[in-house]
């Protein structure tokens, strides 16, 4: 069902970018009013903004009097998104200030409220904003960690803004949970596999299969916005944007991603293997591109097995080789058949990989590959089992975090 959201627009060069966001939540559904500061529509002109919420844009405190609209929109929000938020915003908005319709609103919201930083590396990292993040972050707002890369002109560094459907997944994350994005994974390193590997048959050919990597990432993204340092190792996963505050590992196929985990697993507290890692590749990949001839017939493909990347941790860690790696997390995609349901095979096989969570999803008939939404089941070592319930692969993923963070936490 629609809710009310407020989306917040502070005058920076990112204000553009507010435009897809408005966008995606009219498009979700919801009922948008739009709240720039002054500055902002020096960016983006009021039309724009007026045309897209189809609502009345107003930056002051006096309009619509009767209405008393500097305390009815903050009070009425479901949630209050600002996007971007400026070294200045998070300023005024940390102290306590009502000097304009959006502080005004900020100061009566009994909803959530998300801010979406966006402003040059230097601000970002000046003491005043992490005094100021961290005062908005104590008031229980949730303040996202900006994306890293390029600024406007040629500087880069943290401080971008991150991308409109990311933004938009964990406001409606917040819409669906309130409490989803506690910061309580600061200090934590978390290294996560995402997508689906490629065996390189020939230069052009491959063994792939339909893993779209959402479920990895959005982990990833959860997980970075809960203060982790993530590292995600994304395998042909290209149709999504990279999460904010993330680092980025690039690989092709399962040696590849099992070289980069092997590199990265000691320096981790927690691997989540969410990659669809391919059992076999071919045994011969030709250097040029195969022929298939005037006449001949098609050939078989003769495999080898690739390396267990999960399994391999697993024991890796039993031998006492990782001793920091304290939360490994699985992923089974399975199809009930002749010889039990879903949860059968799940079971056999958190047993058979040795894993301290199996995420378990049912697949077939449409389900999981390449959706937004998704349902399944979390199974623990200790033979603790939980329902994941229906919803976005943003909300499992903030449970599958909470089972890393129980699990962290001991
Ligand atoms: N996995 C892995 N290395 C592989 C294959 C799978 O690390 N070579 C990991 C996946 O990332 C996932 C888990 O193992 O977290 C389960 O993957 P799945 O393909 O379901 O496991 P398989 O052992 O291949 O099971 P099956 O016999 O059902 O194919």
């Amino acid at each position: 069902m629609g809710k009310r959201i407020v989306v917040g627009v502070a005058g920076g060069i990112a204000a553009y970018k507010a435009c897809a966001l408005i966008r995606a939540f009219t498009e979700a559904g919801h009922q948008v009013r739009v709240i720039p500061t002054e500055s902002a529509l020096n960016f983006v002109g009021a039309a724009t903004f007026e045309a897209l919420s189809g609502q009345p844009v107003h930056t002051g405190v006096f309009t619509e009097i009767p209405e008393v609209a500097h305390v009815r929109l903050g009070q009425q929000a479901d949630l209050v998104v600002v996007a971007p938020a400026t070294a200045d915003l998070l300023s005024r908005a940390a102290a306590g200030r009502a000097d304009d319709l959006l502080t005004a609103t900020l100061l009566t919201a009994h909803c959530p409220v998300l801010f979406a930083p966006a402003m040059h590396t230097e601000m970002w990292l000046h003491p005043a904003t992490v005094d100021n993040v961290a005062t908005l972050r104590r008031h229980g707002a949730v303040v996202l960690d900006p994306a890293a890369g390029r600024l406007t002109g040629v500087d880069r560094g943290p401080g971008r803004l991150p991308e409109p459907d990311e933004i938009a997944a964990l406001a409606e994350l917040l819409l669906a949970r309130a409490d989803a994005l506690p910061r309580d994974l600061d200090g934590r390193r978390l290294l996560i596999t995402a997508g689906g590997t490629r065996e390189p048959l020939d230069p052009v050919r491959f063994i792939g299969n339909r893993s779209s990597g959402k479920q990895g990432y959005a982990v990833a993204r959860v997980a970075a916005q809960r203060g982790a340092e993530v590292t995600l190792i994304a395998t042909n996963a290209t149709a999504l944007p990279d999460p904010a505050g993330v680092a980025m590992v690039r690989v092709g196929s399962a040696a590849e991603l099992a070289d980069a985990v092997a590199k990265l697993a000691p320096e981790s507290d927690a691997l989540v293997m969410a990659a669809a890692v391919a059992d076999f590749r071919p045994v011969h990949v030709a250097d040029a591109k195969m022929k298939k001839g005037a006449d001949s017939e098609p050939s078989g493909i003769e495999l080898v097995r690739n390396p267990d990347v999960l399994a391999g941790a697993v024991s890796a860690r039993a031998d006492g080789q990782l001793p920091k790696l304290s939360v490994i997390v699985g992923f089974a995609a399975e199809t009930g058949d002749e010889n039990g349901d879903v949860l059968f095979h799940a079971r056999a096989k958190l047993a058979r990989k040795g894993c301290d969570v199996l995420v378990v999803n049912a697949v077939g008939d449409g389900k999981a590959f390449e959706m937004d939404h998704n349902a399944g089941w979390l199974l623990f070592a200790d033979g603790t089992e939980s329902v994941l319930e229906h919803g976005s692969k943003t909300e499992m993923a903030s449970r599958i975090v909470d089972a890393v963070a129980g699990l962290l936490r001991g």
